[in-house]
């Protein structure tokens, strides 16, 4: 294949990659498509520099204007990065706060906590578990808006990005783990949606983390990925899974940034590629959300990644197993791991006995109900009293966090399955 091919094809992946896992589903000739435009637009106009970050964090914008009482957490991971992580007590039961039982929510890849809070409190999740007596701590990975300071790093070099979610399984995730637990001194509920299943399936697999969790609600859950129904950017995927760090480097990935806008220009004045069709082929249609819900998520997100992360889904795709970062090639992946290929994380060896709660969508296009089949396949000798799976036919990706039905069709069950755990 000729090399300009080639690029083409780079650039649809990153692009299919990106919508994909953002969620957000571009539906021509529908009421959200002028959200879409404006996100679409910002996109492809040369982007300002990214914004400092607001003087106000998530607590002050999001949260107590809603009533709620919440607290601002740093915690600094083993390989320095500084986490914000906010915590909404949640209503006393009784004799106070104390006793409410901690629960993590962890978002997924390109997005950050704040997702967790755009609905109304009696449709998020957040709200929603905090109104039930939980004690709720929000997460952020690092990289993103509010995360993004290290104790000797700046996020303009390169070596800040130099991470995947192999890093988040061995650093973010047990740092917040260790926050929530020591402050609380309980074990804690875990929900996490998209990359935010990925990185506790992954945990759970290696036996980290399984000593602190009481029980785990995984939303959209993504751990094999070769049966996304967006066939032809899997392709593209498949094929280019490398490329990305030749031409943009250890990086940021920023969506909303000069490089990414500028593959999608290129895209896009490709003839016969007609932008809005090829969004709405590579995402789940996403049955319940509201506009303004989007147009807020919009002036939100995306968030930053690394392009190692990206990469590293990339070949989640192409391989068809849930393995740690490949270098590439056998020297590389001797270097950092000793051996040819990168190590698996065999979910098999989630500890049977870990209460786990699975909700899935029918129309997701990334979290395919093929693929989790397989995940439930691997979990198969799962304690059948610790294994709850809920499916809606009519859910994509993004209806598990901001569907305005999602209190009905999903967190009712899932609370009532952290009661019984
Ligand atoms: C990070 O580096 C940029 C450019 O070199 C500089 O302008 C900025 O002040 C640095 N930030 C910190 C926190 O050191
Ligand atoms: C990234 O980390 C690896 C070690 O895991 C190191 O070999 C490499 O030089 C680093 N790259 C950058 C750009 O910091
Ligand atoms: C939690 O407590 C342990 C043991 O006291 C300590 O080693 C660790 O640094 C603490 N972690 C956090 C994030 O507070
Ligand atoms: C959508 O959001 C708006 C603004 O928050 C709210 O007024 C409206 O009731 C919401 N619609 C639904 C169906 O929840
Ligand atoms: C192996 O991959 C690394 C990058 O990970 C590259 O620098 C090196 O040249 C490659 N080696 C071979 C033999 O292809
Ligand atoms: C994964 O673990 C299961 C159970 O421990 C084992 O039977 C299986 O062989 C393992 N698979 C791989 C590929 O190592």
């Amino acid at each position: 294949m000729d090399l300009h091919l080639q690029r083409g094809f780079f650039r649809w992946s990153i692009m299919m990659i990106i919508f994909m896992f953002v969620g957000v589903v571009i539906k021509p000739n529908d009421a959200l498509s002028s959200n879409h435009r404006i996100l679409f637009d910002s996109v492809l106009a040369t982007p300002p520099p990214l914004p400092p970050p607001p003087p106000v964090g998530m607590c002050e914008s999001f949260v107590i204007i809603h009533g709620y009482q919440c607290q601002e957490f740093h915690v600094k991971t083993e390989d320095g990065y500084v986490l914000n992580i906010q915590r909404i007590p949640g209503r006393s039961s009784g004799g106070g706060q104390v006793n409410n039982q901690p629960v993590l929510l962890q978002h997924g890849v390109l997005v950050d906590g704040m997702t967790w809070l755009l609905n109304s409190p009696q449709q998020s999740l957040a709200f929603i578990l905090a109104d039930t007596g939980f004690d709720v701590w929000i997460a952020n990975t690092r990289g993103t808006r509010f995360s993004r300071q290290h104790v000797s790093l700046n996020a303009t070099q390169s070596a800040f990005w130099n991470w995947s979610w192999d890093e988040l399984v061995d650093y973010d995730l047990p740092a917040t783990f260790d926050l929530v637990f020591n402050q609380t001194g309980q074990k804690l509920h875990y929900v996490g949606h998209s990359m935010g299943t990925l990185i506790a399936l992954a945990s759970f697999s290696e036996g980290k983390l399984v000593d602190k969790v009481r029980s785990a609600a995984l939303l959209s859950p993504v751990a094999y990925l070769s049966h996304m129904t967006t066939a032809i950017g899997v392709l593209a995927a498949k094929a280019f899974v490398g490329e990305i760090i030749t031409l943009i480097g250890v990086a940021e990935f920023n969506p909303k940034g000069k490089e990414v806008a500028d593959l999608l220009n290129a895209l896009c004045k490709t003839p016969g590629i007609n932008c809005y069709d090829l969004m709405s082929s590579f995402t789940g249609k996403n049955c319940c959300l509201n506009a303004s819900t989007v147009d807020l998520f919009l002036k939100n997100e995306p968030q930053s990644t690394s392009t190692k992360n990206m990469v590293h889904f990339a070949q989640t795709v192409r391989d068809g197993i849930v393995s740690k970062f490949n270098y590439g090639n056998e020297s590389g992946n001797l270097e950092h791991y000793g051996e040819n290929k990168p190590p698996i994380y065999n979910l098999s060896n989630i500890p049977s006995n870990v209460p786990l709660f699975i909700s899935y969508g029918g129309k997701d296009a990334l979290a395919d109900v093929v693929d989790v089949q397989l995940l439930l396949d691997k979990l198969k000798f799962h304690e059948r009293d610790a294994l709850t799976t809920v499916f809606i036919q009519d859910y994509a990706h993004a209806d598990f966090v901001m569907g305005v039905n999602a209190k009905e069709m999903v967190y009712n069950a899932l609370i009532a399955f952290f009661k019984r755990h």
